[in-house]
């Protein structure tokens, strides 16, 4: 059964969690030029989720390793506060959890007004309904397939469902805003991802295994071969 998105050119955006941290300007360079349409960048801070990362020094240094967008993925809160440096380093999407702040509309507003695409993450647990009466706030809708704060987990089947529902609020809008997952996605899941609407994978796990010489045929693989 093929969906009604699975034809249109899929985003890939390889997280840069599973790449080689010793040296990650070239990764960012190899991977965008083996296909990367964005780079995704988990920041993480130990409390919101259980892990730890990188902040916004980090997000500059890479910025002239390469030309395709950054695509951010805050895990933090409170997050408010750290918005404008992702954006001064580089950020072309920021994306944050609705749990990270205590008023979602305020920081989407602020998000624009500094200039990057706005987009909110989905938990596992988060209802869609929580964006339901602020479309025109979105640029970008992102379904965690996995709990966040590590790679290399399973991905979660029940997130399909869920994947639907947003892509039926989307097109009720007449919005064109990616629709992106992110965790657990290998060439096999990702058709399902497709077929349930999404438009936009991250990878982190399946893009960089095996080293700089797969990265191509393993983005390729994600867009369904
Ligand atoms: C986890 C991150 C993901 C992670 C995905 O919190 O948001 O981006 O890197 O890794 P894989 O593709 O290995 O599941
Ligand atoms: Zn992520």
């Amino acid at each position: 059964m093929t969906g009604p998105h699975s034809t249109s050119a899929t985003i890939i955006a390889p997280s840069i969690l599973a790449s080689d941290f010793a040296r990650l300007g070239e990764e960012v360079a190899a991977v965008a030029a083996a296909g990367a349409d964005w780079i995704h960048i988990d920041v993480m801070d130990g409390h919101f989720v259980p892990n730890i990362t990188l902040g916004p020094d980090i997000v500059k240094a890479l910025r002239p390793h390469t030309d395709i967008p950054f695509d951010v993925h805050l895990m933090i809160a409170p997050v408010d506060g750290f918005l404008e440096a992702f954006r001064d380093a580089g950020a072309d999407w920021i994306s944050v959890h609705p749990e990270s702040g205590p008023h979602l509309n305020r920081t989407l507003k602020r998000i624009r007004q500094l200039g990057a695409k706005a987009g909110v993450v989905f938990n596992p647990s988060t209802d869609p309904s929580v964006i339901q009466w602020m479309m025109d706030e979105v640029d970008l809708i992102l379904v965690m397939s996995i709990n966040p704060g590590f790679g290399g987990q399973s991905f979660m089947t029940s997130q399909l469902r869920k994947l639907e529902v947003l892509r039926r609020m989307i097109d009720a809008e007449g919005r064109d805003i990616p629709l992106e997952v992110d965790g657990g996605v290998t060439p096999e899941t990702a058709r399902l991802c497709r077929d349930a609407g999404a438009t936009a994978l991250v990878a982190g796990t399946a893009v960089f295994k095996g080293g700089p010489s797969a990265y191509a045929d393993n983005i390729r693989a994600l867009r369904g071969g």
